[in-house]
Protein backbone atom coordinates (compact mmCIF):
# COMPACT_ATOMS: atom_id res chain seq x y z
CA UNK A 1 0.00 0.00 0.00
CA UNK A 2 1.39 3.28 -0.94
CA UNK A 3 2.76 5.88 1.79
CA UNK A 4 4.35 9.12 1.56
CA UNK A 5 7.53 10.42 1.24
CA UNK A 6 7.80 11.31 5.04
CA UNK A 7 7.20 7.97 5.79
CA UNK A 8 11.11 7.12 4.96
CA UNK A 9 13.88 7.64 7.77
CA UNK A 10 16.27 10.34 7.61
CA UNK A 11 18.88 7.88 7.04
CA UNK A 12 17.12 6.41 3.87
CA UNK A 13 16.56 9.96 2.22
CA UNK A 14 20.37 11.37 3.08
CA UNK A 15 21.76 8.15 1.44
CA UNK A 16 19.04 8.86 -1.68
CA UNK A 17 20.17 12.63 -1.17
CA UNK A 18 23.87 11.55 -1.53
CA UNK A 19 23.03 9.53 -4.79
CA UNK A 20 20.78 11.78 -7.01
CA UNK A 21 23.32 15.15 -5.93
CA UNK A 22 20.72 16.46 -3.17
CA UNK A 23 17.02 15.71 -3.76
CA UNK A 24 15.10 19.01 -5.35
CA UNK A 25 11.61 17.02 -5.50
CA UNK A 26 10.40 13.71 -4.98
CA UNK A 27 6.61 13.04 -6.81
CA UNK A 28 4.92 10.26 -6.09
CA UNK A 29 3.90 7.74 -9.30
CA UNK A 30 0.17 8.57 -9.99
CA UNK A 31 -0.23 5.10 -10.82
CA UNK A 32 -0.39 1.94 -9.14
CA UNK A 33 -0.55 1.14 -5.12
CA UNK A 34 1.35 -1.80 -4.03
CA UNK A 35 4.47 -0.48 -3.77
CA UNK A 36 5.37 1.41 -0.58
CA UNK A 37 6.77 4.07 -1.96
CA UNK A 38 7.19 4.43 -6.01
CA UNK A 39 8.25 8.27 -6.76
CA UNK A 40 9.80 9.85 -9.75
CA UNK A 41 13.46 11.99 -7.04
CA UNK A 42 14.92 14.47 -8.94
CA UNK A 43 18.10 15.60 -7.93
CA UNK A 44 20.62 18.31 -9.09
CA UNK A 45 23.11 15.81 -10.72
CA UNK A 46 20.24 12.67 -11.50
CA UNK A 47 16.30 12.10 -11.73
CA UNK A 48 15.69 8.51 -11.53
CA UNK A 49 12.47 6.80 -10.41
CA UNK A 50 12.12 5.20 -6.89
CA UNK A 51 10.55 2.18 -5.53
CA UNK A 52 11.24 1.38 -1.59
CA UNK A 53 9.23 -1.05 0.75
CA UNK A 54 10.00 -1.58 4.55
CA UNK A 55 7.37 -4.68 5.52
CA UNK A 56 8.65 -8.37 4.83
CA UNK A 57 5.82 -9.07 2.19
CA UNK A 58 6.77 -5.65 0.21
CA UNK A 59 10.74 -6.03 0.34
CA UNK A 60 10.32 -9.68 -0.54
CA UNK A 61 8.25 -8.56 -3.85
CA UNK A 62 10.74 -5.41 -4.09
CA UNK A 63 13.95 -7.96 -4.13
CA UNK A 64 12.46 -10.12 -6.29
CA UNK A 65 11.54 -7.71 -8.97
CA UNK A 66 15.22 -6.41 -8.57
CA UNK A 67 16.19 -9.75 -9.73
CA UNK A 68 13.97 -9.90 -12.72
CA UNK A 69 14.72 -6.29 -14.22
CA UNK A 70 18.52 -7.01 -13.41
CA UNK A 71 18.13 -10.23 -15.53
CA UNK A 72 15.73 -9.12 -18.59
CA UNK A 73 17.34 -6.73 -21.18
CA UNK A 74 15.39 -4.47 -23.20
CA UNK A 75 12.14 -3.85 -21.75
CA UNK A 76 11.92 -3.02 -18.04
CA UNK A 77 13.53 0.02 -17.09
CA UNK A 78 17.58 -0.26 -15.91
CA UNK A 79 18.53 -0.32 -12.63
CA UNK A 80 20.58 2.64 -11.83
CA UNK A 81 21.23 1.50 -8.00
CA UNK A 82 20.17 0.10 -4.70
CA UNK A 83 20.63 -0.01 -0.94
CA UNK A 84 19.21 -1.51 2.20
CA UNK A 85 19.58 0.74 5.23
CA UNK A 86 17.19 1.06 8.52
CA UNK A 87 15.27 -1.85 6.85
CA UNK A 88 13.82 -0.38 3.85
CA UNK A 89 15.33 -1.69 0.57
CA UNK A 90 15.11 1.08 -1.98
CA UNK A 91 15.51 0.42 -5.73
CA UNK A 92 16.21 3.70 -8.63
CA UNK A 93 15.75 2.64 -11.97
CA UNK A 94 15.97 4.81 -15.27
CA UNK A 95 13.06 6.91 -15.81
CA UNK A 96 10.74 6.53 -18.80
CA UNK A 97 9.34 9.18 -19.68
CA UNK A 98 6.05 9.10 -22.07
CA UNK A 99 2.32 8.42 -21.82
CA UNK A 100 0.87 4.87 -20.87
CA UNK A 101 -0.84 2.98 -24.79
CA UNK A 102 -4.05 3.18 -25.64
CA UNK A 103 -4.67 -0.54 -25.63
CA UNK A 104 -8.61 0.04 -27.46
CA UNK A 105 -9.34 -1.70 -30.63
CA UNK A 106 -7.95 -0.52 -33.74
CA UNK A 107 -5.05 1.75 -31.69
CA UNK A 108 -1.26 2.11 -33.54
CA UNK A 109 -0.17 1.44 -30.11
CA UNK A 110 -1.38 -2.17 -30.53
CA UNK A 111 2.02 -2.18 -32.27
CA UNK A 112 4.18 -1.58 -30.14
CA UNK A 113 2.64 -3.84 -27.96
CA UNK A 114 2.74 -6.68 -30.55
CA UNK A 115 6.66 -6.01 -31.60
CA UNK A 116 7.53 -6.03 -27.63
CA UNK A 117 5.49 -8.98 -27.24
CA UNK A 118 6.96 -10.78 -29.85
CA UNK A 119 10.53 -10.01 -28.63
CA UNK A 120 9.29 -10.92 -24.69
CA UNK A 121 7.72 -14.35 -26.17
CA UNK A 122 11.07 -15.43 -28.20
CA UNK A 123 13.28 -14.68 -24.93
CA UNK A 124 14.16 -17.76 -22.55
CA UNK A 125 13.46 -17.17 -18.92
CA UNK A 126 17.36 -15.91 -17.85
CA UNK A 127 18.82 -18.42 -14.81
CA UNK A 128 16.79 -17.68 -11.40
CA UNK A 129 14.24 -18.65 -9.07
CA UNK A 130 10.70 -17.53 -10.80
CA UNK A 131 7.28 -18.17 -10.16
CA UNK A 132 5.59 -20.73 -11.52
CA UNK A 133 2.17 -20.53 -12.88
CA UNK A 134 0.04 -22.24 -10.78
CA UNK A 135 2.13 -20.43 -8.01
CA UNK A 136 1.60 -16.67 -9.48
CA UNK A 137 -2.04 -17.45 -10.48
CA UNK A 138 -3.67 -19.24 -7.80
CA UNK A 139 -4.77 -22.59 -10.23
CA UNK A 140 -3.90 -24.79 -13.14
CA UNK A 141 -4.26 -25.33 -16.64
CA UNK A 142 -2.77 -28.20 -18.47
CA UNK A 143 -0.11 -26.58 -21.23
CA UNK A 144 0.80 -23.20 -18.72
CA UNK A 145 4.50 -24.28 -17.76
CA UNK A 146 7.19 -23.29 -19.94
CA UNK A 147 10.44 -21.72 -20.33
CA UNK A 148 9.92 -17.97 -21.30
CA UNK A 149 9.53 -15.43 -18.47
CA UNK A 150 6.19 -13.95 -19.02
CA UNK A 151 5.30 -10.65 -17.13
CA UNK A 152 1.72 -11.30 -16.18
CA UNK A 153 0.38 -7.90 -15.86
CA UNK A 154 0.08 -6.02 -18.44
CA UNK A 155 -2.12 -3.23 -17.62
CA UNK A 156 -1.68 -0.10 -19.55
CA UNK A 157 -0.56 1.51 -16.19
CA UNK A 158 2.92 -0.63 -16.65
CA UNK A 159 3.05 0.39 -20.21
CA UNK A 160 4.90 3.22 -21.30
CA UNK A 161 5.43 4.33 -24.78
CA UNK A 162 8.71 6.05 -25.16
CA UNK A 163 10.56 7.64 -28.23
CA UNK A 164 11.58 3.81 -29.78
CA UNK A 165 9.53 1.28 -28.32
CA UNK A 166 7.21 0.11 -25.56
CA UNK A 167 8.93 -0.30 -22.24
CA UNK A 168 7.32 -2.45 -19.19
CA UNK A 169 7.30 -1.68 -15.57
CA UNK A 170 6.48 -3.63 -12.32
CA UNK A 171 8.00 -6.79 -12.73
CA UNK A 172 7.21 -7.86 -9.34
CA UNK A 173 4.73 -11.14 -10.75
CA UNK A 174 7.31 -11.97 -13.51
CA UNK A 175 6.47 -15.76 -13.75
CA UNK A 176 8.51 -18.45 -15.65
CA UNK A 177 6.00 -20.16 -18.21
CA UNK A 178 4.25 -20.91 -21.66
CA UNK A 179 4.24 -18.01 -24.18
CA UNK A 180 0.71 -17.92 -24.35
CA UNK A 181 -0.29 -17.63 -20.59
CA UNK A 182 0.84 -14.19 -21.20
CA UNK A 183 -1.95 -13.36 -23.90
CA UNK A 184 -4.32 -15.24 -22.42
CA UNK A 185 -3.88 -12.76 -19.26
CA UNK A 186 -3.72 -9.79 -21.74
CA UNK A 187 -7.27 -10.17 -22.56
CA UNK A 188 -8.58 -8.87 -19.51
CA UNK A 189 -7.07 -5.67 -20.29
CA UNK A 190 -7.38 -5.17 -24.17
CA UNK A 191 -11.08 -5.76 -23.06
CA UNK A 192 -10.90 -3.46 -20.27
CA UNK A 193 -9.38 -0.86 -22.89
CA UNK A 194 -12.86 -1.25 -24.95
CA UNK A 195 -12.50 -4.45 -27.67
CA UNK A 196 -15.24 -6.83 -27.39
CA UNK A 197 -13.50 -10.41 -26.09
CA UNK A 198 -14.10 -11.82 -30.42
CA UNK A 199 -11.74 -8.11 -31.61
CA UNK A 200 -9.39 -9.44 -28.37
CA UNK A 201 -8.98 -13.06 -29.73
CA UNK A 202 -8.80 -11.81 -33.67
CA UNK A 203 -5.77 -9.12 -32.64
CA UNK A 204 -4.11 -12.42 -30.19
CA UNK A 205 -3.94 -14.28 -33.49
CA UNK A 206 -0.95 -12.75 -35.08
CA UNK A 207 1.01 -14.52 -32.08
CA UNK A 208 1.94 -18.07 -32.68
CA UNK A 209 1.92 -19.35 -29.34
CA UNK A 210 -1.84 -17.84 -28.93
CA UNK A 211 -2.78 -20.20 -32.44
CA UNK A 212 -0.81 -23.11 -31.80
CA UNK A 213 -2.48 -23.56 -28.00
CA UNK A 214 -5.26 -26.10 -27.70
CA UNK A 215 -8.63 -24.26 -27.96
CA UNK A 216 -9.96 -26.56 -24.32
CA UNK A 217 -6.69 -24.95 -22.52
CA UNK A 218 -8.29 -21.64 -23.41
CA UNK A 219 -11.09 -22.09 -22.10
CA UNK A 220 -10.23 -23.95 -18.90
CA UNK A 221 -7.64 -20.87 -18.47
CA UNK A 222 -11.05 -18.23 -19.25
CA UNK A 223 -13.17 -19.79 -17.07
CA UNK A 224 -10.94 -20.74 -14.26
CA UNK A 225 -9.15 -17.03 -14.25
CA UNK A 226 -13.19 -15.86 -14.66
CA UNK A 227 -14.22 -17.86 -11.33
CA UNK A 228 -11.09 -16.28 -9.59
CA UNK A 229 -11.99 -12.70 -9.50
CA UNK A 230 -15.64 -13.46 -9.42
CA UNK A 231 -14.99 -15.06 -6.08
CA UNK A 232 -12.18 -12.23 -4.95
CA UNK A 233 -14.35 -9.50 -5.77
CA UNK A 234 -17.11 -10.38 -3.90
CA UNK A 235 -15.26 -9.93 -0.86
CA UNK A 236 -13.69 -6.51 -1.81
CA UNK A 237 -15.30 -2.91 -2.89
CA UNK A 238 -12.80 -2.55 -5.17
CA UNK A 239 -13.22 -0.88 -8.25
CA UNK A 240 -10.39 -2.41 -9.86
CA UNK A 241 -11.09 -5.90 -8.90
CA UNK A 242 -15.11 -5.71 -9.95
CA UNK A 243 -13.90 -4.69 -13.10
CA UNK A 244 -11.46 -7.41 -13.69
CA UNK A 245 -14.37 -10.13 -12.58
CA UNK A 246 -16.29 -8.45 -15.24
CA UNK A 247 -13.88 -8.20 -18.14
CA UNK A 248 -12.61 -12.11 -17.38
CA UNK A 249 -16.17 -13.20 -17.10
CA UNK A 250 -16.72 -11.63 -20.57
CA UNK A 251 -13.86 -13.93 -21.72
CA UNK A 252 -15.14 -16.77 -20.09
CA UNK A 253 -18.78 -16.48 -21.50
CA UNK A 254 -17.18 -15.77 -25.14
CA UNK A 255 -14.93 -19.34 -25.10
CA UNK A 256 -17.88 -20.85 -23.40
CA UNK A 257 -20.45 -19.76 -26.41
CA UNK A 258 -17.60 -21.07 -29.42
CA UNK A 259 -17.72 -24.41 -27.44
CA UNK A 260 -22.17 -24.71 -27.57
N1 LIG B 1 10.99 3.53 -14.26
C1 LIG B 1 9.87 4.24 -14.32
N2 LIG B 1 9.84 5.44 -14.97
C2 LIG B 1 8.71 6.17 -15.02
N3 LIG B 1 7.54 5.81 -14.48
C3 LIG B 1 7.50 4.61 -13.83
C4 LIG B 1 8.65 3.78 -13.72
N4 LIG B 1 8.30 2.67 -13.03
C5 LIG B 1 7.00 2.81 -12.71
N5 LIG B 1 6.51 3.99 -13.20
C6 LIG B 1 5.13 4.52 -13.05
O1 LIG B 1 4.74 4.38 -11.70
C7 LIG B 1 3.56 3.59 -11.58
C8 LIG B 1 3.68 2.69 -10.36
O2 LIG B 1 4.81 1.85 -10.54
P1 LIG B 1 4.66 0.26 -10.38
O3 LIG B 1 3.54 -0.22 -11.20
O4 LIG B 1 6.01 -0.32 -10.61
O5 LIG B 1 4.34 0.25 -8.83
P2 LIG B 1 3.34 -0.60 -7.93
O6 LIG B 1 2.89 0.30 -6.86
O7 LIG B 1 4.08 -1.83 -7.55
O8 LIG B 1 2.18 -0.89 -8.89
P3 LIG B 1 0.87 -1.76 -8.80
O9 LIG B 1 0.01 -1.21 -7.74
O10 LIG B 1 0.39 -1.53 -10.18
O11 LIG B 1 1.30 -3.19 -8.54
C9 LIG B 1 3.45 2.83 -12.90
O12 LIG B 1 2.11 2.62 -13.23
C10 LIG B 1 4.13 3.76 -13.89
O13 LIG B 1 3.20 4.69 -14.41
MG1 LIG C 1 1.86 -1.24 -11.61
Amino acid sequence: MRRDWAALPEAVTAEIAARVGGIIDAYPAPSGNHAEIASTVTGSTDTVFVKAASTDLSVRSLRYELAVTSAVDRYPPAVRWHFQRNRWLVVAAELLNGPHPDLSHGSKDLDLLGVALNGLQATPAPPGRWFTPEGRLGFAVPGMDGGVLIHSDLNPANLIVTANRLRIVDWAYATKAAPWVELALLVQWLIGSGHTAAQAEQWLAQFPAWTATDPAALAHFASNNASKWSAKSQHSTEKWMHDLATWTGEWAAHRQGRRL
